[in-house]
């Protein structure tokens, strides 16, 4: 099990990473490109992808709100001076640079899905607010999870294009700051099931519902999505150990989540999800 953790210590983590972070200007970036013919045919389409579901924080946001109608101070904090001015500046420049490669630019979704709306109406019930922030809490850890991985094999990549512009101006100060986002999710749902604020029946009704709306980072629950995460996926080269990569993503909520099934890495609705976006991938392509 993760250690104790206190809402003083989250709200501490909440303050250092807005002052230690402050969102990345779009003139620090060098953007000088050695050779965007290969950057592009080799990362034009997850850099798209990356800025699309970076850009999409202004409705991740404007969903939270209909989610948690009674957000607390902490999350308020977190969403509003830390994660969302960092995100937007993420998804700007990473649209700015496949741009300049030639591309056009990406086209993120901002309206609040139907969906998002009738769980929000549930959510004025208190008991019910309490299983959405847990799976708000958990679905920041894994997409955090998964943009932190992403980066890191990104930097590499175009460190080995000798591309060192794009790898120290772009990729290393995003990548950064995406690992106190993800502590922040950690934090915040083991502490809300540490606290014990959460009964049996919440902790049931949470798993039915993750298990059956788990979705990779960006899919929104949609088809060409899903084909084009399995399309990034496997341009980063985690399909080569999908097992791996589920274990890396899925570990904290197998902890949290699913603490009673004796040595559960990760929750098998991982994998499957990651499953079917390489099928869909090898099916359809990323449709461009
Ligand atoms: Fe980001
Ligand atoms: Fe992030």
């Amino acid at each position: 099990m993760a250690d104790q953790v206190s809402q003083e210590r989250i709200r501490e983590h909440v303050v250092r990473l807005g002052e230690q972070h402050p969102p990345i200007a779009l003139d620090s970036v060098d953007r000088r490109v050695r050779d965007p013919r290969a950057v592009a045919a080799r990362y034009g389409h997850v850099i798209d992808y990356l800025a699309r579901v970076e850009l999409e924080v202004d409705r991740n946001v404007l969903e939270l709100l209909v989610l948690l109608p009674d957000v607390s101070e902490v999350d308020r904090m977190f969403y509003a001076d830390v994660w969302q001015p960092q995100e937007i500046q993420h998804g700007l420049i990473l649209d700015r640079l496949q741009q300049d490669l030639g591309r056009p630019a990406t086209t993120p979704e901002l309206d609040v899905s139907m969906k998002m709306k009738v769980m929000g109406a549930l959510a004025h019930f208190s008991s019910i607010q309490d299983i959405a922030r847990l799976l708000y809490y958990l679905t920041g850890a894994s997409t955090e999870r998964q943009a932190v991985l992403a980066y890191n094999v990104i930097h590499e990549g175009m460190m080995g294009m000798g591309e060192g512009a794009i790898a120290e101006t772009i990729i290393a100060p995003i990548r950064r700051q995406e690992p106190g986002h993800f502590a922040f999710y950690r934090m915040s749902a083991t502490e809300l099931v540490q606290s014990g604020a959460l009964r049996p029946w919440q902790l049931y009704l949470a798993r039915v519902l993750r298990e059956k709306t788990y979705n990779l980072v960006g899919t929104n629950g949609q088809d060409r999505y899903k084909a084009q995460i399995g399309g990034v996926v496997s341009a980063l080269g985690f399909d080569a150990d999908l097992v791996k990569y589920a274990r890396e993503v899925g570990r904290i909520e197998a902890q949290l989540l699913w603490a009673h099934e004796q040595g559960m890495e990760f929750p098998p609705y991982v994998l499957a999800a990651l499953r079917e976006s390489i099928d869909l991938y090898r099916e359809r392509g990323f449709g461009d």
